[in-house]
């Protein structure tokens, strides 16, 4: 296959192939790069491989140009990197071992291009185009990769164990390729997933997050899960979400895989947003149903209370995991912890004081909590999820209007602590707070209106039950 056509939509192969003959040097563009262009992907991010010095062909290239381009070089790892407007250009000499851009072992021997490729992960990532006079854009495929792109398959150049030895995160990686392409995995390298999945103990949480980040973006994040949940890998990392698996019966009663159905929600919220911590809150929301699970003879099986417990278990998980301990960990705890209210909501006789409490304590986040709730319908009786979801258009819609009447969204208290002490020529202490309380509960209870008058008069009131009067103005 002779890919020179694909070149041409860029200056930059020709002038690194030209620099390239000029020093003597064999180069190719190798990896992600080609395994993109080949699948129609685009990319950015260019890698060359050149047998001789990757860094000396860099900064030739980078001379050829007129303008500055910022060069960066790694001595120790012989790699180098320019920046092209958007572009990102990385060189490096043909390497003998594991082909590892973020390793922290020093490059030492130089290798073929075939050795070069036969050390990467995968056959669809092996592969190279030529930028040599002789063969200039031809595709150089020792291990059938293009083959394996047909076919859809993930499979390592070399025999599975070596290949994921010399990295195990590579096992992550064939996971996350397979969910990004909607490829298999090929049965032979499947199994050295199982076979090697508690390698990954020596990978960094960091990187593995990475990774399973990649997966949870892909359009349908179930295929991916269901990869790292039978090869194994995910008992490694994620053990509460393999504690959501299986099926218990009692008396003929038995409650629905938590698992799959996590995993379907998941899929369900991928159609509505693409945002991460949106899917983490879809991974999350029932993470304590084991630890909740109890059997009751006369109900069945109960969850009561794993909204609280997941809220609290989410930012232990998220620390392990390496996920950002903010307000992104904020916000999937709090979708957590209310992903039950607005179902409470779906009755006819729901009182406004409950819409605005839920509308209190959502704020912002109140529409990424209904999208998450629709998710969370995963029957298989269609009737009764076009059920559901009609329920739950009225309780938007009652939503809406509660919160052009009381503004409760974003609540910000319409009587501030310094007015209180001004008023009543005290100092900061409790009684403020709790006069603060008394006003928000008012509001949300729908006793008074959510302005500042009323909220006054209340003040008035309550400081006078607790003993305070107002202190005259001078
Ligand atoms: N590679 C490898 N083993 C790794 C990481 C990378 O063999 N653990 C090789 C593969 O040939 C890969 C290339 O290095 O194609 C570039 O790696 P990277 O930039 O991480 O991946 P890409 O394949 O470009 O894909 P993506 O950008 O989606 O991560």
């Amino acid at each position: 296959m002779n890919l020179k056509h694909r070149l041409d939509e860029h200056e930059v192969f020709l002038r690194v192939a030209r620099v390239s003959e000029r020093l003597g040097l064999e180069t190719y563009v190798v990896g992600g790069y080609v395994r993109d262009l080949i699948l129609g992907r685009p990319s950015k991010d260019i890698d060359f491989t050149c047998v001789g010095s990757g860094i000396e062909l860099a900064q030739q290239v980078a001379s050829t140009y007129e303008e500055h381009v910022p060069l960066s070089v790694f001595k120790n790892f012989g790699t180098a990197m320019l920046k092209l407007q958007d572009w990102e250009l990385e060189f490096v000499g043909a390497r003998k071992e594991s082909y590892r851009l973020e390793s922290r072992k020093p490059i030492v021997e130089d290798g073929t291009l075939l050795e070069d490729l036969e050390r990467r992960d995968f056959t669809i990532n092996a592969m190279a185009i030529s930028l040599n006079p002789s063969n200039y854009g031809e595709l150089i495929d020792p291990f059938d990769g293009l083959g394996d792109m047909k076919r859809k398959l993930i499979k390592t150049p070399l025999e599975p164990g070596i290949t994921f030895s010399d990295d195990p995160l590579r096992m992550l990686r064939a996971v996350r390729f397979a969910a990004q392409l909607n490829f298999d995995i090929e049965a032979d390298t499947f199994f050295a997933l199982s076979e090697n999945a508690s390698r990954l103990q020596i990978i960094s949480g960091e990187r593995i997050i990475d990774e399973l980040n990649k997966v949870i973006l892909t359009s349908k994040p179930s295929y991916g899960f269901k990869l790292l949940f039978a090869s194994r890998l995910l008992h490694e990392f994620f053990p509460e979400l393999v504690e959501l698996q299986g099926v218990d019966s009692v008396d003929d009663k038995s409650h629905k895989d938590n698992f799959y159905h996590t995993l379907q929600v998941l899929d369900n919220v991928c159609q509505f947003s693409a945002d991460l911590w949106l899917r983490w809150a879809a991974i999350l929301h029932d993470i304590a149903k084991p630890a909740t699970k109890r059997f009751n003879p006369k109900v069945g099986w109960t969850f009561h209370g794993h909204e609280d417990k997941g809220a609290r278990m989410t930012p232990g998980i998220f620390r392990r995991l390496k996920l950002p301990m903010d307000d992104r960990m904020k916000y999937v705890q709090k979708l957590v912890k209310l992903h039950l209210r607005p179902i409470a909501l779906v009755k006819d006789e729901v009182t406004d004081s409950a819409l605005r409490r839920l509308l209190f304590d959502a704020g912002d986040d109140i529409d990424d909590l209904m999208k998450l709730c629709r998710a969370d319908i995963t029957s298989k009786n269609n009737k009764k999820v076009q059920k559901y979801l009609d329920n739950f258009d009225k309780v938007e819609k009652k939503l809406l209007e509660v919160e052009e009447k009381d503004q409760v969204r974003n609540f910000q208290p319409p009587i501030s602590g310094e007015e209180i002490m001004e008023t009543f020529g005290i100092s900061p202490s409790k009684i403020i707070g709790d006069i603060k309380e008394e006003i928000k509960e008012a509001i949300l209870e729908g006793r008074i209106q959510n302005n500042p008058e009323e909220a006054r008069n209340l003040m008035m009131k309550i400081a006078l039950e607790k003993g305070l009067s107002p202190q005259s103005k001078s």
